[in-house]
């Protein structure tokens, strides 16, 4: 057993941010361009792929289920895939890491494939419900043994043929719903999503692009009914992943709460069902301007410039949740500096991401000075004005990529320096963070 030392590191009151940076990949798609790869007939080519460690998991385990996936010098990776209904029987217990992407994902390719396999992950994601995803799988067949509570470790034994299902699901939750998609590729006839909240439709674009027969239809009271025709058989394809909004959004807070920031973050996807932070910032007052809107990769991409602005608290409107359900721990951060009082509600789902991200970031900023109420779906903060927290305290990252990155953000702009605990699981989703700080500080 391999034991790990934490690393501490503290964040302290920062000079202007300035200048111009590119952030990694977009986590969502680069785990599902290796995925839709990985079932294709032949070589598909990938560049701007996230190497954070949630992505590797995901090669891993599609190499352990019989595809090539090669990185080139130059950065694009090689991808040959084995054909839809061609997944092996992988040898050992798929490694998941952090991932709940990759688990409940990969979780959906497995249950219509004649194969088993056994699901493993850290302490943060063995802590997370699997019932969401176990539950339409196993009504597709797919036999599944978890641990208590529906969690990891667990094992999928999957069926092939699978039976057609359709699904509607009981929460907005992306995962869920690419789950039963993917695992209607290799099930014969239609597996239906029905979708009452709009989450992010990567997986249907992406399953569109690589030859999938996929149809969306909107029902008369706004739900998606999506649908996909199975058994399908993809084509390769050479994509371009553009960069992750969800990343932008710690170097978008940053540059909005340091005074005198001027930063512009290049080639930033700003697929509607991922842009709600840009739209509430805004809102709050914040200096957002998207430059040179354009396509990359069949996703809206556009370069922010954003420049320090003095932000006032409003209410979220629970409906936009979807869209930004990653970015709530840094605008909590922002709603810290803002004058006067910022509301969210309706964000039950903060509580089973990496972390309990409402307990965990309401702990952590009162650490820091922030005067902060918890309710059970979401913070009430009382802002600053702009002036700079306290700081001063050591922060419990509890293996959350986006609390570690959210209180490194809030250290700069606090008195006294705010330390995390350990900032290894910034890796997991955006490893050249503190690289691209220390550039836009220098
Ligand atoms: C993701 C969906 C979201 C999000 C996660 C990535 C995806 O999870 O929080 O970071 O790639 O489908 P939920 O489906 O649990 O909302």
């Amino acid at each position: 057993m391999t034991v790990q030392t934490a690393t501490p590191r503290s964040f302290a009151a920062s000079p202007p941010l300035l200048g111009k940076i590119a952030i990694p990949g977009d986590k969502s798609i680069s785990h599902r361009a290796l995925m839709l790869s990985a079932l294709a007939v032949g070589t598909s080519r990938v560049t701007g792929l996230l190497e954070g460690h949630d992505v590797l998991a995901t090669a891993a385990a599609m190499r352990a289920m019989g595809a090539t996936i090669e990185r080139r010098e130059d950065g694009e990776w090689i991808i040959d895939g084995v054909g839809v209904g061609g997944l092996l029987q992988p040898k050992g217990a798929l490694d998941m890491g952090n991932s709940g992407t990759s688990t409940r994902l990969l979780m959906g390719l497995v249950a219509s494939h004649p194969i088993t396999a056994t699901f493993v992950g850290d302490a943060s994601l063995s802590g997370r419900p699997m019932g969401r995803v176990i539950d339409p799988l196993a009504q597709m067949g797919a036999d599944i043994t978890a641990s208590p509570g529906g969690r990891l470790p667990l094992m999928v034994r999957g069926l092939a043929p699978a039976i057609p299902l359709s699904y509607r699901l009981p929460m907005a939750s992306a995962q869920v719903k690419s789950a039963v998609l993917l695992a209607g590729l290799n099930t014969p006839g239609i597996t239906e999503v029905i979708e009452p909240v709009p989450t992010r439709d990567h997986s249907e674009r992406m399953l569109k692009g690589f030859g999938a027969d996929l149809t969306v239809e909107l029902g008369a009271d706004g739900t998606r009914h999506i649908r996909i025709f199975g058994e399908a058989e993809l084509r390769p394809q050479t994509i371009v992943v553009p960069g992750d909004p969800s990343s932008a959004a710690f170097f978008i807070v940053a540059a909005l709460i340091v005074p005198g920031s001027d930063v512009t973050i290049a080639n930033v996807g700003l697929n509607p069902t991922r842009a709600g932070l840009v739209a509430v910032l805004q809102a709050m007052g914040g200096d957002i301007a998207l430059l040179e809107a354009r396509e990359v990769g069949g996703e809206p991409v556009a370069d922010l410039r954003v420049r320090h602005s003095a932000l006032k608290g409003i209410d979220v409107d629970p409906a936009i949740a979807p869209s930004m359900i990653d970015e709530f721990p840094i605008l909590f951060v922002a709603a810290a500096l803002a004058a006067g009082r910022t509301t969210t509600t309706g964000l039950d789902e903060l509580r089973v991401k990496e972390s309990d991200r409402l307990a965990v970031m309401a702990t952590g900023l009162r650490a820091i000075g922030a005067r902060v109420d918890e309710t059970a779906d979401g913070l009430v903060i009382d802002g600053t004005g702009g002036d700079p927290l306290p700081g001063g305290a050591t922060i419990a990252g509890h293996l959350d990529h986006r609390i570690c990155m959210s209180f490194a953000v809030a250290g700069l702009a606090s008195k006294a320096p705010v330390t995390i605990d350990d900032i290894a699981p910034v890796a997991t989703s955006f490893p050249n963070f503190e690289t691209l700080l220390a550039g836009l500080q220098a």
